[in-house]
C-alpha cells in the first residue's frame, strides 16, 4: 500500500526564530491530531539539524531541498547525501523546478542524485512537470515521460519503489494557478502508467505520487480526492499552520 504525504517545501523563507515557531507547531498540531498520513517538511539546510532536534520521536519527516550530486570533495556550497544521512534526515527533495530554472539542473544529474539518495537511505522527492509553453503546444505528456524516464528509469525494481514522485506543472508553481484535478489525474495516471510498464503494476502501485502547484487549504481536498494522487507537496501554503494543517487535515480526512 503506497504512503500518503504531505511534504512542506519551505524553500528560502523563514529566519531561525520562524523556522522554530513552525516546527513546534507542526509537532504540536500532530499530537493533537495524529492522522493517517505521513507529514514531511524541507526547511532551508541550515535548520534541518534544529528539526532534528524538535522532531526526535519521528512524527515528521525531514527532508533537503536539494543536495549534491556529488559524493564529497571542493564543491563549495554543496551538501551530500552523506552528510544528511549522518544527521538522520529522512531524504531530499531533487529537480525541483527552481533548481532548474535557476540552476540548470538537468535530468542526468538528478538520475544520479537519486541513486546518490537511496545509496545513502535517503527517500528522493523527484520533481517533474512542464511549462505552460510545453503544455499550450500539447506537449506534457512526452516531457514528464522523458523526465520521469531519464531520471529514475535505470534504478531496480527495489529502488524506485522507495522513489517519490511529485508532479509539479511550472505554470502552477506559486502563481496561484492551479492544475485542475482531472489536468493533476491524466499525468499521475500517466506517470504511473509508465513506471508500469517498465517495472510492471504491482510496483506502480507502491509509488506516492504527489501533486505539487498551489494547493491551498480550500483546494486540497479535491485535488486529493483523485484516485492517483497520494498528497501534495506544498510551496507557500506550507509556510504557516493554518493553512498547512488544513491541508494535512484534507489527506488524513
Ligand atoms: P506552491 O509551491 O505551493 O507555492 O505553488 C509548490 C512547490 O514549489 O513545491
Amino acid at each position: 500500500m503506497r504512503k500518503k504525504i504531505v511534504a512542506g517545501n519551505w524553500k528560502m523563507n523563514k529566519n531561525v526564530i520562524e523556522a522554530q515557531q513552525l516546527m513546534l507547531q507542526i509537532l504540536h498540531y500532530r499530537k493533537e491530531n495524529p492522522g493517517n498520513c505521513a507529514v514531511w517538511i524541507a526547511p532551508p539546510a541550515m535548520y534541518l539539524l534544529l528539526a532534528k532536534d524538535l522532531y526526535s520521536t519521528q512524527q515528521v519527516g525531514i527532508f533537503a531541498q536539494d543536495m549534491s550530486a556529488y559524493k564529497s570533495g571542493a564543491y563549495t556550497g554543496e551538501i551530500s547525501a552523506e552528510m544528511l544521512e549522518s544527521i538522520g534526515a529522512d531524504g531530499a527533495i531533487i529537480g525541483h523546478s527552481e533548481r532548474r530554472q535557476y540552476h540548470n539542473e538537468t535530468d542526468a544529474q538528478c538520475n544520479i542524485k537519486v541513486k546518490l539518495a537511496l545509496d545513502h537511505n535517503l527517500t528522493p522527492i523527484y520533481c517533474n512537470g512542464e511549462t505552460l509553453e510545453q503544455r499550450k503546444a500539447g506537449d506534457h505528456l512526452n516531457v514528464v515521460k522523458k523526465q520521469t524516464e531519464e531520471a529514475l528509469f535505470t534504478l531496480s525494481d527495489e529502488e524506485i519503489r522507495k522513489v517519490v514522485i511529485a508532479y509539479e506543472p511550472v505554470w502552477a508553481i506559486g502563481t496561484g494557478e492551479t492544475a485542475t484535478p482531472e489536468q493533476a489525474q491524466e499525468i499521475h495516471a500517466h506517470i504511473r502508467s509508465l513506471i508500469a510498464k517498465k517495472y510492471g503494476q504491482k510496483t506502480a502501485d507502491e509509488v506516492s505520487i504527489l501533486y505539487g502547484g498551489s494547493v491551498k487549504a480550500d483546494n486540497a481536498q479535491e485535488i486529493f480526492s483523485q484516485p492517483d494522487i497520494d498528497g501534495g507537496l506544498i510551496g507557500g501554503a506550507a509556510l504557516n499552520i493554518t493553512d498547512f494543517s488544513k491541508i494535512i487535515e484534507a489527506l488524513d480526512a
